[in-house]
């Protein structure tokens, strides 16, 4: 009796009591929770579309992003004010935090994820000549730092069901000018770890992981950036953790985070206790990190664990009301992934499950119910920034003509194309709200979903 009370003050407060209820005369609300099918799911359907003159589903303030804390203030004051501005304490505190919060031996805090990524791909000797395996549903950068060092990208297709890597096909695209992989735990769903590292194992080529949006996501009880020969993070502003720019490098291997350190610390080696700096020559910048950086990070590392779990949460409550609807598919998990960050909350849409609606309309209608979803990446593979990189004279020079000709073909991702026309995505910060309005989300999608040949024609 208490449950419908307050399944019914939920319902009256989202404006859909009257059809619920209309609803109910013809199926009980007790036949409905049965089935599994909350009753503003089924009350949504008998809505009109908001896009067609209805009420919004969601009304819904979004939570912003970043959420400052009251120790944001305080720990960046005090490096401030102390003229710690260069990393010397909080930076070293964050890596040291940062390392164990994943279960690694090392963490080499830097400027940004970029820069991670550009970092380890240096400190492994990457230049010129090179390829460099990497997946090709992702964000710009994981392409860039294989550019920036001249080396050559070669794409491995995507498993449209999970929006990673596809395991399968990485083995193919190595060939003996290999000299790293990187697959990229996108919006926080972790690559097949256990595929990816047994064919790089067995060619020896070290595994660059990009986790850039992979705060605490895990595979098999580890954190993803820990596995591999480096794992690379962002704390970009958009990112779950964040202070504005900022990256860090995770390793286990000793070697490789000296290399890394020296590589982004202008030659200088890693400090191992008192006593002089030691110099390690090769390839360099400063690609640091600055304390005020590092002591955002040590204050918004605080509730970074309880705003994980409050996303994946409802991440599992709209997933298992999202599967629901006909042409929905949320991103498929691999068995190993023990924790997804749910940077962003993925599915793919199917218009034939909805009477031909295309995505973007689909997308309209959703953002009229007051869901902020969007469409995801285009095909990076065929980027004009990369292609227009290719083609330059540097890069026909290293490789030839001939090579730099043939790379589209050699590149083509046809699952990855097929993936970027029905990709859409939820931002991490619609996760970190109520069961309630995983519900509305769900509604909404049901709603268009019931009325989507007449939104078709609109
Ligand atoms: C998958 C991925 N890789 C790399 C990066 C680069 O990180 P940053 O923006 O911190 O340089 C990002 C950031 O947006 C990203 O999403």
């Amino acid at each position: 009796m208490a449950r419908k009370a307050t399944r019914r003050r939920f319902l009256e407060s989202v404006g859909l009591a009257g059809a619920a209820l209309g609803a109910a005369k013809t199926r009980s609300l007790a036949a409905m929770l049965e089935e599994g099918k909350p009753p503003i799911l089924a009350a949504a359907e008998t809505e009109k579309p908001a896009l067609l003159g209805g009420k919004p589903v969601c009304r819904t303030n979004w939570p912003g992003w970043p959420k400052p804390r009251q120790s944001d203030e305080e720990l960046v004051l005090e490096a401030l004010r102390a003229g710690r501005w260069y990393r010397s304490r909080s930076v070293p505190e964050f890596e040291e935090k940062y390392a164990a919060l994943n279960q690694a031996k090392y963490c080499i805090a830097t400027s940004s994820g970029t820069t991670a990524l550009y970092t380890s791909l240096g400190a492994l000797g990457v230049g010129p000549g090179d390829e460099v395996i990497v997946a090709p549903y992702t964000f710009m950068a994981s392409v860039t730092v294989i550019l920036l060092h001249y080396a050559l990208p070669v794409f491995v297709d995507s498993d449209r069901e999970s929006f990673l890597m596809d395991p399968a096909k990485l083995e193919a695209a190595i060939t003996e000018r290999t000299k790293a992989i990187i697959p990229v735990h996108i919006g926080g769903n972790v690559a097949d770890l256990d595929r990816i590292l047994a064919v790089a194992e067995k060619h020896k080529i070290p595994v660059v992981g990009d986790a850039c949006q992979a705060h605490l996501a895990q595979w098999r009880g580890r954190s993803a950036g820990s596995w591999g020969t480096t794992g690379c993070y962002s704390f970009q502003l958009s990112k779950n953790l964040c202070s504005g720019e900022g990256g860090a490098i995770l390793t286990n291997d000793e070697a490789v985070a000296d290399a890394c350190f020296a590589f982004h610390n202008c030659c200088r080696g890693r400090p191992k206790g008192r006593g002089a700096v030691s110099y390690r020559f090769g390839r360099n910048g400063n690609f640091r990190m600055t304390e005020l950086q590092g002591a955002l990070l040590l204050s918004q590392m605080q509730g970074l664990e309880e705003r994980a779990n409050l996303r994946s949460e409802n991440a599992a409550h709209l997933t298992k009301l999202l599967r629901q609807i006909p042409g929905i598919h949320p991103a498929k998990e691999y068995e190993g992934c023990t924790r997804n960050a749910y940077h962003l909350y993925m599915f793919r849409y199917d218009p034939s499950q909805f009477a031909g609606l295309s995505r973007t309309q689909f997308l309209q209608a959703l953002h009229a119910e007051g869901v902020p979803a969007s469409a995801g990446y285009n095909p990076l593979n065929k980027a004009g920034f990369l292609l227009d990189a290719l083609r330059s004279e540097p890069y026909v020079r290293v490789y030839g003509k001939k090579t730099i000709d043939e790379w589209p073909a050699r590149n083509e991702c046809p699952e990855n194309d097929k993936l970027c026309e029905v990709g859409c995505w939820l931002m991490h910060t619609v996760l970190l709200t109520t069961k309630e309005n995983m519900e509305r989300i769900a509604a909404a999608v049901a709603k268009i979903h019931k009325h989507a040949a007449q939104l078709a024609k609109a």
